[in-house]
């Protein structure tokens, strides 16, 4: 604390460093085709151009999809389904065949980028773990002898159900039958050949399964009072940056921290039987608007991985009629079967640019959504709301955080310069606080513009710290 001095040369530093938070993440789409009413692959990509979506995954490599995504600038990820593993594990010339027929003939005018092999292997009835490493590694060597090693990834979709513990998230780890078989033996394949692990992350089934405990502004990143980490005292305002760190804690905890992620699947139904509470468009609008606004704001990762961007893939584009289980698995969709969205959901930065600048006109989630929650501080009074840092965030996490807040975030920070009305207390988190408060204020106190990767939670009351006022709306 000590050393944090406001001097003449804050605001070239706030410049130097604006771009600590500047990183942002990717956002795509899950392309699922269990539907007997879909457009055409032809119509699909034009409908993905024309809402500016660059990134897709699919669950095959249907060749009308492939053929269909050349020289169309789109992103892709592949996917071998699970019935092939077995085949794939055990013969290299399965392997090869498979990546001359299905990926070689395809790229580089289909931009494909990763390869799933395999999807929610562990939970796949069919007894297919172990021949997921030896699939992924025959199909490596396989990219290997085209050249294609360096520019297209290999890895492996897993459930949530793969944990055996996710809450607190630093309690995060693996199934212990999982371990050696199969989750170490796979982070050492991926951190050799500089791939990444897919995780399929739906806070929708755990709030649906928990709603007693888990409060639904929580899962849908609206205002609350947040979750703290028994174990490493972060904060929590999300159940989405919950569940990704929890699998990131069981990561860690077999050393492999150097290891990426990527989101290969999430999502919230537009509607639901009766039983599957929560499931709804308001709701859909809520969690899938707030996680875009959320990756493309350039907030930053999760409290554990706060450099790493989140990079996510929506499930899914299409409502799919022909999906079996709960009504709820068949209303994933962004789009219905005529183009139309179900729900208006940013998809772009630059969608997400437009909503700060245009203001709401009531119409459905257009912006996020306010809070469900009666007691919850959003439906104070306008203007009766503040930001404020969150101590335990650590010094290096709130320097950042001003410097963004002051710097690209554009909040008026003079007041705490050296002299100024709010210097003293001259602390880093009185400092952070008043940073982050002008910051909310200016974005008017928008979900997700008080959080700041968790360095930061909304409070009811006017902060005090020495004598210092803290504006309440611009
Ligand atoms: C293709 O997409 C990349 C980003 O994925 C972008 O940088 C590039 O400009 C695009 N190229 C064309 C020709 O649109
Ligand atoms: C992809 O590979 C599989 C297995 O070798 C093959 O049956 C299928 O025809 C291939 N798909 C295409 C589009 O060539
Ligand atoms: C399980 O394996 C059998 C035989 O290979 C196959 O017919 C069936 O489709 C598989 N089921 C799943 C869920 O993959
Ligand atoms: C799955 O594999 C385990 C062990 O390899 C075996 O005990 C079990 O019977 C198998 N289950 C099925 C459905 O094949
Ligand atoms: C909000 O704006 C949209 C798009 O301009 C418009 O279609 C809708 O009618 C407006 N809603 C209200 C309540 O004014």
């Amino acid at each position: 604390m000590a050393a944090f001095t406001v001097s003449h040369s804050f605001f070239f530093l706030l410049l130097l460093s604006a771009s600590a938070f500047a990183d942002t993440g990717m956002i795509g789409i899950n392309y699922g085709r269990i539907a007997n009413n879909l457009p055409t692959p032809d119509k699909v990509v034009a409908l993905l151009k024309s809402h500016g979506v660059d990134r897709i995954k699919l669950y095959d490599t249907d060749s009308t999809v492939l053929t269909a995504l050349a020289n169309s600038n789109i992103s892709v990820v592949v996917a071998l389904p699970n019935e092939l593993l077995s085949s794939a594990a055990g013969d290299q010339s399965f392997a090869d065949n498979w990546v001359q027929a299905n990926i070689s003939k395809y790229y580089p005018s289909t931009k494909i980028e990763a390869i799933a092999v395999g999807n929610e292997v562990f939970v796949d009835p069919n007894n297919t773990t172990k021949f997921l490493v030896p699939a992924m590694k025959n199909l490596y060597n396989s990219l290997k002898k085209n050249q294609l090693d360096s520019s297209i990834k290999i890895s492996s979709p897993i459930a949530l159900s793969a944990l055996q513990n996710s809450y607190p998230s630093s309690s995060g780890s693996f199934k212990t039958e999982l371990i050696e078989p199969v989750i170490k033996p796979m982070l050492d394949f991926l951190r050799q050949t500089g791939s990444y692990l897919m995780v399929n992350a739906y806070p929708f089934f755990a709030y649906t399964a928990n709603t007693d405990v888990i409060s639904l502004d929580y899962a849908l990143f609206k205002e609350n009072s947040g979750n703290v980490d028994s174990g490493n005292g972060l904060k929590y305002t999300n159940l989405f940056d919950a569940q990704i760190d929890a699998v990131f804690a069981a990561m860690s905890a077999l050393n492999f921290n150097d290891v990426k992620m990527v989101i290969t699947e999430t999502g919230w139904p537009s509607a639901g039987d009766e039983k599957e509470v929560g499931a709804g468009e308001d709701n859909a609008a809520a969690y899938n608007g707030n996680l875009v606004r959320r990756v493309l704001s350039g907030s930053g990762g999760t409290p554990l991985r706060p450099k790493d961007p989140l990079n996510v893939y929506l499930f899914a584009l299409f409502n799919e009629n022909q999906k079996p289980g709960p009504t709820s698995e068949r209303n994933y969709g962004l789009f219905y079967p005529n183009e139309q969205k179900v729900y208006v959901v940013p998809l772009t930065q630059a969608e997400v640019e437009n909503e700060k600048t245009t203001p709401v006109n009531g119409s459905k989630s257009q912006a996020p959504a306010p809070s469900s929650d009666e007691n919850d501080v959003s439906k104070a009074k306008v203007g009766q709301t503040w930001c404020v840092a969150n101590g335990k965030a650590g010094d290096e996490k709130l320097q950042k955080a001003i410097d963004y807040a002051c710097g690209e975030g554009g909040a008026d920070c003079r007041p705490i310069q050296d002299g100024s009305t709010c210097y003293d207390p001259n602390t880093l988190e009185a400092h952070a606080s008043y940073a982050f408060n002008s910051y909310y204020q200016k974005n008017s106190r928008k979900t997700g513009s008080c959080d700041f990767g968790g360095a930061a939670y909304v409070v009811t009351q006017s902060p005090r710290y020495g004598n210092c006022e803290f504006p309440t709306g611009y």
